[in-house]
C-alpha cells in the first residue's frame, strides 16, 4: 500500500469477480463453497479500497446470464448476497461507505431486494465511498433500457433527438452520477469484458490476473493499482499532447 502514489490512484475500480468454481474444484469442494470463498475477498477487497482511497468500487456480483445457472446455485448465490448485506450494514455505517446497485435488482428474490433497499437507504448519506454491486446486470439491458426511457421520454415531448448526446445520454444508465472505471480488473485468467459497463468503459484500463477470486486480497489490488500507475491514459490523444496537457 505505501508502494502507491497517492496522487494517482484511480477514481473508480470495477472488478469482474472470477474463478469461484474454480477455486472449489481446486480444492475438491462444491461451487457454492467457492462463492462462500469469494465473499471473504470481497470483504476484504472493500476494507482495502476504503482504507486506500478508493472513491468507487463496483463489482460484478451477478450478471442478468448468471441468472440462468443451476437454481440451488442461484438460490446460494442470494443468499450469500442476503446474508453479506445484512453483516455488513454495521461496517458500512461505520466506515462511511455508501451501497449502490446497477442491474434489474426489481427481479431479485423479494428477501434481497428488501434487505438491499435498507442497506442502500440507511447508508445513502455515507461519503467516503461509494460500493455498487452489479446484481441481475447486463450491459446490453442497462443500454436497451436507456434507449426505451428516451424513446418514451421523446413522446411525452420531455427530450428531443438532437438533445440527445452522451452526456444526456449517461443520465438514463443506472450508473448515472457514478464516474466511468478507471481501472478494470478481472481475476481468474479469462479476458473477457462479459457485458460489464459497456458504455462506461470507452477509455478503461484493463488488468487481467490468474489469481482466482477467492485468493484476491489487498496485495493483489495493489499489484493492479501498481500497474495501473505505469500506465498512461491518452483518451485517443497522442502521447505528446497528454505531456503538454499535464505541463
Ligand atoms: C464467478 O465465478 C463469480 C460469480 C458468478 C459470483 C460472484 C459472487 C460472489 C463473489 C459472492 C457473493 C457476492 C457478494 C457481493 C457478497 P464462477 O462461478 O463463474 O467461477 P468459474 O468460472 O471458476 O466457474
Amino acid at each position: 500500500m505505501d508502494r502507491l502514489d497517492k496522487t494517482r490512484l484511480p477514481r473508480h475500480i470495477a472488478i469482474i469477480m472470477d474463478g469461484n468454481g474454480r477455486w472449489a474444484r481446486k480444492h475438491s469442494l462444491g461451487r457454492i463453497a467457492g462463492h462462500r470463498k469469494g465473499t471473504e475477498s470481497v470483504r476484504s477487497v472493500v476494507e482495502a479500497c476504503r482504507r486506500i482511497g478508493i472513491p468507487f468500487l463496483t463489482l460484478y456480483a451477478f450478471s442478468s446470464e448468471n441468472r440462468s445457472r443451476p437454481e440451488k446455485e442461484v438460490e446460494a448465490l442470494m443468499g450469500l448476497l442476503e446474508r453479506y448485506l445484512k453483516s455488513e450494514l454495521e461496517t458500512m455505517t461505520k466506515n462511511n461507505i455508501r451501497l449502490l446497485a446497477i442491474g434489474e435488482t426489481a427481479a431479485l428474490p423479494s428477501g434481497v431486494k428488501a434487505v438491499l433497499d435498507e442497506t442502500i437507504a440507511k447508508t445513502a448519506g455515507n461519503t467516503a465511498m461509494t460500493l455498487t454491486l452489479a446484481l441481475n446486470y447486463g450491459g446490453h439491458d442497462e443500454i436497451l433500457h436507456a434507449v426505451r426511457r428516451i424513446v418514451d421520454d421523446a413522446r411525452r415531448g420531455i427530450i428531443e433527438s438532437r438533445d440527445v448526446t452522451e452526456q444526456r445520454f449517461e443520465d438514463y444508465l443506472h450508473t448515472k452520477g457514478i464516474p466511468d472505471p478507471d481501472l478494470l480488473i478481472r481475476t481468474s485468467g479469462e479476458y473477457r469484458v462479459s457485458n460489464f459497463l459497456l458504455w462506461q468503459m470507452a477509455y478503461t484500463e484493463f488488468y487481467f490476473t490468474e489469481t482466482l477470486w477467492p485468493d484476491f486480497r489487498e496485495e493483489h489490488l495493489v499489484e493492479a493499482i501498481l500497474e495501473y500507475q505505469k500506465r498512461e491514459r491518452r483518451f485517443g490523444l497522442t502521447s505528446d499532447q497528454v505531456h503538454k496537457k499535464r505541463s
